[in-house]
């Protein structure tokens, strides 16, 4: 097996043992922002995540959310590392989070692992080898209108009164067979490349969400671009993947809510 999926995927095992045992657990919650919560267990998967990494890749660098990793420096090799993805689902008892490791070499995903270890659905890929569940070769969906599509896509846990995502919410909801909105950008891409989801939107997502997620989806036949249809990079202010098949349609409807300018004018 190539080395560093292997490794990769004995991490987000380790990591999701003690999120399956905390999970179980009444746990303390603090607040890195509004509704931005963090328990102990994002950063216990965090440090078994890193200290696994740093042992056998002394060389690459790591970037993990808690901020145990560092800083992508120059490195050839860097690891982005989500360690609980979908705390607030987590912290609520809500079965839908995720270890998410992703491997990138200059720049361009080479390595996904998305681990739910509740399900214990495990999705990886390797760039230019497919995209997997378990053992299974996993697709996109087939369809190929936006009104016969199930659709996801998140809200960010900062600054919430500013997010512009609910009129886009709206727009559609009333365009295809509804919005789900899950908790987890990871689990999200993972359902886009295993075809439970026809596209995923999302603004505000950092590298460490999307890193793993936007291989698993291109390796299983889907697209990944930011909502303009521009080459996506982990990080960028806004994504969205898909089967490929309703991707022009999701943007065309994008840029007609954006072209409204409508105004996050909600209560926080
Ligand atoms: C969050 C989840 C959620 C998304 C938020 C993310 P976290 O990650 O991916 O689905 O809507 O924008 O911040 O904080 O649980 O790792
Ligand atoms: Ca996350
Ligand atoms: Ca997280």
């Amino acid at each position: 097996m190539n080395p560093f999926l292997e490794i990769a995927i004995e991490a987000a095992r380790e990591a999701g043992t003690i999120l399956r045992e905390g999970y179980e657990r009444p746990k303390e919650i603090s607040y890195k922002g509004d509704a931005d919560l963090v328990t102990e267990f994002d950063r216990r998967s965090e440090a078994v995540i890193v200290a696994k990494l740093r042992d056998r890749f002394p060389d690459h660098a790591i970037v993990a959310e808690e901020g145990s990793g560092g800083s992508p420096a120059n490195a050839r090799f860097c690891w982005y590392v989500d360690p609980l993805d979908g705390t607030t689902n987590f912290a609520h008892g809500y079965p839908c989070f995720a270890v998410s490791i992703g491997l990138l070499e200059n720049g361009e995903p080479i390595v996904a692992v998305v681990l739910n270890p509740v399900s214990q659905e495990l999705f990886t890929a390797i760039r230019g080898e497919g995209a997997f569940l378990g053992d299974k070769r996993i697709h996109v969906s087939p369809v190929e209108k936006l009104v016969a599509s199930l659709v996801s896509t998140g809200f960010p846990t900062h600054q919430r009164a500013n997010s512009v995502n609910i009129n886009y919410y709206w727009e559609f909801t009333l365009r295809s067979h509804g919005v789900r909105r899950d908790g987890s950008a990871a689990l999200d891409l993972c359902s886009v490349a295993c075809g439970r989801f026809d596209a995923f939107w999302e603004f505000g997502l950092n590298s460490w969400d999307t890193a793993a997620g936007m291989l698993i989806v291109k390796e299983a036949g889907g697209m990944v671009t930011n909502l303009s249809g521009q080459l996506y990079r982990p990080g960028d202010r806004d994504i969205l993947a898909s089967n490929g098949r309703i991707h022009a349609e999701v943007q065309q409807v994008a840029a007609m809510v954006a072209a409204r300018g409508a105004s996050p004018k909600v209560s926080a």
